[in-house]
């Protein structure tokens, strides 16, 4: 891909209002772009993100055994009267009358739709298990939107549902989800905390939160720092107690942003939906479910808010938009042949299955190299007049800072490895 042709409007300088690192760097690096508080565009690198998350999240769900479909966002509130929980969440819930005079709502979540449909499918245990998943737009009206992607109106949600005949075949489907969560966040290049936790307005009985820690989370957790111990906030003063797990160490405080939430919901939604089978002993049941959520576009923000420095953003590989940047310097009467270097690098870069972004723009290195820190793209390929009269072309590592001079018969090797 080419800048020039690409679309990445990069900002110089820190936007109004944007207090978190991870809001600054998201409008700065133009991935993402505000259309009125709460809602944002994605913008091509930002979607890039975005869609390499949502490639990780599938690999695991499938590995998870779950299947993909894709539910409406548009439902009917008399849905979702069934479970009483067009009350429980009428705050956060944007409700109005289709111009049929219907009452309709956006979903906020996909319990009651996930449950009408699979309810009215499976009618005998010979059906059971079924767990299947979604990634799709919700809508939640947050009175208190905050740190950009991290508290929206309308964001991302990977969801995923599971309906079993009894409650071991729940705890399968709920490891094998706790699994896939655990090796997702690490797959995104993130560290979290594991907390078993409140359900809230879900109902049942157990349930875990996937936390990160950052300075803008908004939970708090109290984790230990000689073994990594984590544990939620309960009701008892937690902070400065012995650590339960080594015995070394002392609680400390830490805030959290929330990135996945995993439930047991039992039969709550397929009781009072009436989503019932026929068991083995020919009685009628209601299914036993647990559902599954990850904020696809929070673990974006979560992403920038662990891995960026005073220049930028920097990219841990798996969920980098490019794999490479090239960066072409104006080298007056050389210029002709550093473009043609610069391209054949993309060619043969391309060929070998990388995803690469030439900065072919008109402008001076100095502002290349800062649009490259800022949008941190790992491996930084430069191609300069001085060099290239030896024959050398430069690599640098975003992460480390760290420059190599290679010949440029060696550059490849040195790019891939
Ligand atoms: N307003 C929001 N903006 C972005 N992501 C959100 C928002 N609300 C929830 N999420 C993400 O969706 C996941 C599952 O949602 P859920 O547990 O229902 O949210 P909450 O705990 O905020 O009620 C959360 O762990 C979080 O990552
Ligand atoms: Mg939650
Ligand atoms: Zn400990």
């Amino acid at each position: 891909m080419y800048w020039s042709k690409y679309f990445i409007p990069t900002l110089k300088d820190v936007p109004i209002g944007a207090e978190a690192i991870s809001h600054q760097l998201s409008l700065r690096a133009g991935l993402v772009h505000m259309l009125t508080s709460g809602v944002y565009s994605y913008l091509p690198l930002g979607l890039k993100v975005l869609k390499k998350i949502e490639d990780i999240i599938r690999d695991e769900m499938q590995e998870a055994g779950a299947t993909e479909l894709f539910l409406p966002v548009l439902h009917p509130i008399e849905l979702w009267k069934k479970t009483g929980r067009d009350q429980v969440l009428d705050e956060v819930m944007i409700k109005f009358k289709d111009n049929r005079g219907r009452e309709m709502c956006l979903g906020p979540t996909h319990e009651e739709i996930i449950t009408d449909l699979v309810g009215s499918f499976v009618k005998s245990y010979r059906q059971l298990p079924v767990c299947l998943y979604q990634i799709q737009t919700k809508f939640r009206d947050e009175l208190r939107t905050r740190f950009g992607i991290v508290r929206a109106c309308e964001f991302i949600m990977k969801d995923a549902y599971s309906f079993d005949r009894d409650v071991e075949g729940l705890k399968k489907n709920y490891d094998r989800m706790y699994q896939a969560y655990k090796n997702v966040f690490k797959r995104c290049g993130l560290d979290v905390a594991i907390i078993a936790a409140d359900s809230g307005a879900m109902g049942g009985d157990v349930s875990h939160e996937f936390l990160v820690p950052a300075a803008i989370g908004e939970d708090t957790i109290y984790h230990c720092p000689s073994c990594q111990y984590y544990e939620g906030a309960g009701e008892t003063q937690v902070e400065g107690r012995d650590c339960p797990s080594c015995k070394k160490g002392k609680l400390e405080k830490q805030v959290a942003i929330e990135l996945g939430h995993i439930f047991q919901l039992g039969t709550k939604y397929s009781a009072a939906q009436e989503a019932f089978f026929i068991d083995e002993d020919g009685q009628q049941k209601p299914m036993i479910m647990g559902c599954y959520g990850i904020g696809v576009s929070r673990v974006i923000a979560a992403i920038i808010e662990t891995n960026n420095d005073k220049k930028g953003i920097i990219w841990p590989e798996c969920v980098s938009p490019f794999d490479i940047e090239i960066i072409p310097i104006a080298g007056g009467d050389k210029s002709a042949e550093i473009n043609e270097l610069a391209d054949r690098f993309y060619q043969e870069l391309t060929a070998k299955g990388f995803d690469v972004l030439v900065d072919d723009r008109d402008e001076t290195a100095g502002f290349k190299f800062n649009d490259a820190d800022l949008i941190g793209i790992p491996k930084r390929l430069i191609v300069g007049k001085k060099n290239l009269a030896n024959g050398e072309v430069e690599i640098k590592c975003r992460r480390t800072s760290e420059i190599k001079l290679v010949k440029i018969e060696q550059a490849m090797e040195a790019l891939v490895s």
